[in-house]
């Protein structure tokens, strides 16, 4: 067993200063308790008593190329050399921004954010503006950052949800505005039929359709065959704007992210996570039209932290990699064996683990369902049964993210995928 002990010194010292002992509401729930962390590199992370992780969270998904990436880490101490933050304009940022629109097949134009929960906000907020419309639609289960406007219909157990065709809006916290419930629509996800119905009943007060085109947050279920377009013909019937969430499926499933893996084109899409290795920078973007409301000046975007220069040196060191080494196409066929080891170790310990995803990120739980279509599904996994997965797996050497989702690296290496299913198989033996 390893010894937690100094993280566990540490934590009741960061309890008396951090609400909660931590910085981000999603690390309160490692066990036994958040670990603290000394250094990463490749696909291993140290912690403070020495244990060595074999990483499948990735951070939460940034660390597309793994941790402490040299020619990442050399970008950056070479645009901090030349200065931090210049809160003007320069040559890094605008390459930056022509790589990304010869990438990305909506980005016509784009600004620079810090975070996904920023550029969310900021193209919500853009919808309204050009079609006049106050509400949008969103789908239970997805994930769209922690802002107020998308604090609704992010979990909720099946009482809570109330009927699949007309659901009630769930609130995620305390403290949200009183209208935030009419403003957002919710429904379960891959049903273009229940969509087809609201869009009658309230197609004209809709400005967005906002969805992750890969569910990632919830069991990484990807869309039905048709789904995504689906969308889109009922936005351009009702002249609604359709959103995509790229913030997990950017720079991982490929590089014009999954509007090029399906073919579908976004209006406006967000970018976040991957695309800089951990420096934090995020992507709003879109068809001119839907951008135009920024250029000109009647919808507000702003933020004195926005392209700092280490963020946008990664940026680009990043994308450069991803590109030249065709990174995007080695972690699918990666995290394909992964799936497909994890899926036979389980079957040969006698344990339900499903396993679904795209590959560079999947979602792996407890449950006997034969499919897992929607948020309502996701309810059915066994989470203490996975609680107990991810803790023997964590020591045996492996960190995973507790909620079942994981990353692919371009740092892991064929020998640490072995690893990862051979692990898993002795966990699954000793439940
Ligand atoms: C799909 C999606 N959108 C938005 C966000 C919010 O991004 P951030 O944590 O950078 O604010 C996340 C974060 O996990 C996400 O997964």
């Amino acid at each position: 067993m390893p010894n937690y002990e100094k993280s566990r010194e540490l934590y009741e010292r960061a309890c008396r200063v951090l609400a909660g002992g931590v910085a981000s509401e999603f690390r309160k729930f490692s066990a036994p308790h958040p670990l603290f962390y000394v250094s990463g590199s490749g696909s291993r992370l140290t912690d403070v008593d020495g244990n060595v992780y074999l990483d499948f969270t990735l951070s939460q998904g940034p660390l597309v190329l793994g941790h402490s990436h040299p020619e990442v880490l050399s970008a950056v101490q070479q645009a901090s050399a030349a200065g931090q933050l210049y809160a003007g304009q320069h040559l890094q940022e605008l390459e930056l921004a022509e790589s990304l629109q010869r990438l990305i097949p909506c980005a016509e134009l784009l600004r620079f954010s810090l975070s996904g929960s920023e550029a969310d906000h900021a193209v919500l907020r853009l919808a309204r503006a050009v079609t006049g419309r106050n509400r949008f639609l969103r789908f239970e289960g997805h994930y769209h950052g922690w802002f107020d406007n998308v604090a609704v219909g992010v979990g909720g157990t099946l009482a809570d949800l109330g009927p699949r065709d007309n659901p009630t809006p769930v609130r995620w916290s305390q403290g949200l505005p009183a209208q935030i419930e009419h403003e957002s629509l919710v429904l379960p996800w891959n049903d273009l039929e229940l969509v087809e119905q609201a869009f009658a009943r309230h197609g004209n007060e809709l400005a967005a359709v906002i969805t992750e085109p890969v569910m990632c947050n919830n069991g990484c279920i990807p869309p039905e065959p048709g789904f995504l377009r689906g969308l889109r013909d009922i936005c351009d019937r009702h002249g609604t704007v359709l959103i995509f969430d790229e913030v997990i499926t950017g720079f991982r499933t490929g590089l014009g992210g999954a509007q090029t893996l399906f073919g579908v084109t976004p209006d406006l899409a967000v970018f976040g996570k991957a695309m800089a290795s951990g420096y934090p920078i995020s992507v709003l973007t879109g068809k001119k039209k839907f951008m135009q409301p920024i250029a000109e000046g009647k919808v507000i975007h702003a933020g004195t932290m926005n392209s700092g220069n280490p963020s946008i040196a990664a940026a680009l060191a990043t994308l450069r990699v991803l590109e030249r080494d065709q990174i995007p196409e080695s972690l699918k066929a990666k995290g394909e064996l992964l799936m497909a080891g994890l899926a036979d170790v389980s079957q040969r310990a006698g344990h339900p683990l499903r396993i679904q995803g795209l590959g560079p990120m999947f979602h792996a739980g407890f449950t006997k369902l034969p499919a897992v279509r929607d948020y309502r599904d996701t309810l059915a996994y066994d989470k203490p049964a996975y609680a107990k997965f991810v803790v023997g797996m964590q020591d045996r050497g492996i960190r995973l993210i507790g909620r079942g989702l994981w990353y692919v690296s371009a740092a892991h290496s064929a020998d640490d995928i072995d690893q990862a299913i051979a692990t898993a198989y002795d966990v699954l033996k000793a439940m």
